[in-house]
């Protein structure tokens, strides 16, 4: 049993629940603190749920972050040995709409988070930052030391939050921080009990193919046949949320090292793979057809963006284990079980 206690921000969310699961069967005592803006706290029951007697080490406060009073009385109730940082808003097109709400959300949200940990003497942080913050790469893979841009609010939000880390590390010594830059994360827990359910249109390839194979859509667009790859569609780099979550894991772990500081790490697979791949894996994975309708290119898409998984894997002794095969398989189990999220049946609160 690992005498730890985690605080995860955003912990009901998409990666949120996936990481919270893997650090109660890791043993660590862990707190969500989750405004239910973009999730249900039925994610959260289901997890107790799968954690089986390591269940009750989870506690969940339905809370903003930016409320300072309720995020100071968690600080005091419980020491906390780090912190994990989910919380925020994500979807790219929203903060082109509603630059405020990203910025006010986002950026007061780490902030007061920052402000809380440091006046309660917790200085061990892992931020989710995104492969967005490298922008149309001149050349792949993306290694963590590349040139960073924003081509858009949300992405802004990664650039400034990370800068906001490598300077508060800077000023005060004590803090370790170690952000992570997800590639695309898909798939779901094994189980099927857990996935991914946005609210409204999904934004995302995957939550937007599952929906096609339930019936809730009737064809996926695919934006751009006319890059410069395989098949011509863009190529991203694929990563099961099972191993980001214990991606996770392994950066906590890190964090207990003596000579940290501000540290960066990519979590990928480092394999690219085409819009049209994907679909070929999920069809084979469901056995159901995905209609296509060809459109033109998405704003602000690159053509392909793929991870050096070189650094993590020698520093945080870490690899993604699976492919898009189980991503496809896993996506599925996740989607015909629950075709309309964690809307799709009511579970009991015992
Ligand atoms: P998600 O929307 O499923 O989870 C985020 C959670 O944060 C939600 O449960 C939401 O209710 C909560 N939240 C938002 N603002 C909050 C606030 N002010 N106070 C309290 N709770 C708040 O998203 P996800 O896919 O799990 O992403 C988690 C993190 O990883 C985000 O920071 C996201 O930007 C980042 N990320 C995600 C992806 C992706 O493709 N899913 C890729 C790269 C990085
Ligand atoms: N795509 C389609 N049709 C769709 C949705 C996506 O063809 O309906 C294509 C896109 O053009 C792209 C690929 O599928 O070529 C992947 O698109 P996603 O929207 O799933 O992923 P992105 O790489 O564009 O961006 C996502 C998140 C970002 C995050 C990034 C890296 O939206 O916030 O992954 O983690 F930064």
């Amino acid at each position: 049993m690992i005498n730890k206690t985690v605080l995860v921000t955003g912990g009901a969310g998409y990666i949120g629940t996936h990481t919270v699961l893997h650090l109660l069967l890791a043993g660590f005592k862990t707190v969500v603190i989750d405004n239910l803006h973009n999730s249900s706290q039925i994610a959260i029951l289901r997890v107790k749920k799968l954690a089986g007697d390591f269940g009750n080490n989870l506690s969940f406060h339905k809370a903003d972050l930016r409320d300072r009073d309720a995020l100071e009385q968690i600080f005091v109730s419980t020491k906390f040995d780090a912190v994990i940082h989910f919380a925020g808003l994500k979807a790219v097109g929203e903060s082109v709409q509603k630059p405020l709400l990203y910025y006010n959300n986002n950026l007061s949200g780490a902030i007061t988070l920052l402000e809380v940990m440091a006046a309660h003497g917790c200085k061990k942080l892992v931020f989710s930052s995104s492969a967005t913050v490298y922008g149309w790469p001149k050349e792949v893979p993306c290694t963590e030391e590349f040139p960073l841009s924003a081509a858009n609010p949300y992405g802004r939000t990664k650039l400034i939050i990370e800068e906001i880390c490598r300077d508060v590390c800077s000023a005060e010594p004590d803090w370790k921080i170690i952000l992570l830059r997800f590639f695309n994360p898909v798939g779901a827990h094994p189980s099927g009990y857990i996935g991914e359910d946005p609210q409204g249109i999904p934004n995302n390839l995957m939550p937007f193919v599952q929906q096609v194979a339930v019936g809730r859509r009737p064809a996926l667009t695919v934006f751009g046949n006319d890059y410069n790859t395989i098949d011509g569609t863009g190529v991203r780099d694929y990563i099961h949320v099972v191993d980001l979550a214990d991606g996770h894991v392994a950066a906590l772990l890190k964090l207990d090292e003596s000579n940290i500081g501000c540290e960066v790490y990519n979590l990928g697979t480092g394999k690219g793979t085409s819009v049209l791949e994907m679909v070929r894996a999920f069809e084979q994975a469901s056995g159901k057809k995905i209609p296509l309708v060809i459109a033109g290119r998405r704003p602000g898409d690159a053509e392909i963006v793929y991870a050096s998984i070189e650094k993590a894997g020698r520093e945080l002794k870490w690899k993604a284990k699976y492919g898009i095969d189980e991503m496809c398989r896993d996506q599925w189990n996740w989607a015909s079980k629950n075709p309309h999220g964690y809307g799709s049946q009511e579970d009991s609160t015992d």
